[in-house]
């Protein structure tokens, strides 16, 4: 798991911003506001370096491959290396999880006050979940909100098929101190053996969560540091 600074110094930005592809650099043009379109670039830009160095190839030889739901995957002969990644950004920070031959999702989110939190909860989270979450007590239930939000979308991020996948078909872990885990999987048999969930310390203000095919057990964390730090 890299850790990735995504509001990087102008000079910086622009070196790294060589590597993106046309597609990509057209994208980052199309985004509205200044601040999501550096993060964008960053974000591509540092996870191509990072894939590139485990691949060993250049950052602009990575191609991409996206699936029929926007997952990307290495395409060409950096496939054939089984590596697998996945990338989530909140706030300024990214997270690149990176596998060998195992599917896997990660979610990142900025923790803060949810004015509606128990509206939005009965719409995305599975009735078990939202059991959970209101009998927390009130001062608990913004952190747990976050927690079960960051494992349901780690989860639909590895398995990789979107919101195709009913956000009440399958239950999480979110109580404070509860091991993150998948309790049940109705829309896919033995998913909650298939996949495995992790709970992630991104930093103060922000909630993580990984889920990886197979049980892992042991996630490394690092941080990418710029090249002139
Ligand atoms: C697009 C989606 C993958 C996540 O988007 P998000 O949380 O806004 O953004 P994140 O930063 O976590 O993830 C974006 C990255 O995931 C990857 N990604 C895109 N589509 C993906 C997919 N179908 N599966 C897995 N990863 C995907 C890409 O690397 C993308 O990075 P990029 O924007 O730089 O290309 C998708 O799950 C979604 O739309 N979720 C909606 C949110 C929601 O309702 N969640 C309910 C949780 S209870």
């Amino acid at each position: 798991m890299w850790r990735v600074p995504l509001d990087l110094p102008p000079q910086l930005l622009s070196a790294l911003s060589a590597v993106l592809s046309v597609d990509e650099q057209a994208r980052a043009a199309r985004f509205r506001f200044d601040v999501h379109r550096t993060r964008f670039i960053a974000g591509r830009a540092v996870l191509r370096q990072l894939l590139a160095r485990y691949v060993k190839i250049c950052p602009e030889e990575v191609v991409f491959r996206y699936s029929e739901h926007g997952k990307p995957s290495l395409e060409g002969g950096a496939a054939e290396s089984e590596l697998r990644f996945n990338f989530s950004n909140a706030g300024g920070m990214g997270l690149a999880a990176i596998v060998l031959g195992r599917e896997v999702g990660v979610d990142l989110e900025e923790l803060k006050a949810v004015s509606d939190f128990s509206g939005i909860a009965e719409r995305f989270f599975s009735p078990a979940e939202n059991e959970v979450l209101l009998a927390l007590p009130a001062p608990s239930r913004d952190a747990a909100f976050f927690t079960c939000w960051t494992r349901k979308e780690a989860y639909i991020k590895a398995v990789g098929e979107g919101l195709s996948i009913p956000l009440d078909s399958f239950d999480v872990t979110l109580a404070p101190g509860d091991p993150a885990r998948l309790l049940a999987t109705r829309g896919e048999t033995g998913g909650e053996v298939r996949w495995s969930l992790h709970e992630l310390h991104p930093g103060p203000g922000f909630v993580g969560a990984l889920a990886v095919e197979a049980p892992a057990r042991e996630v490394l964390c690092f941080d990418w540091e710029p090249p002139d730090a």
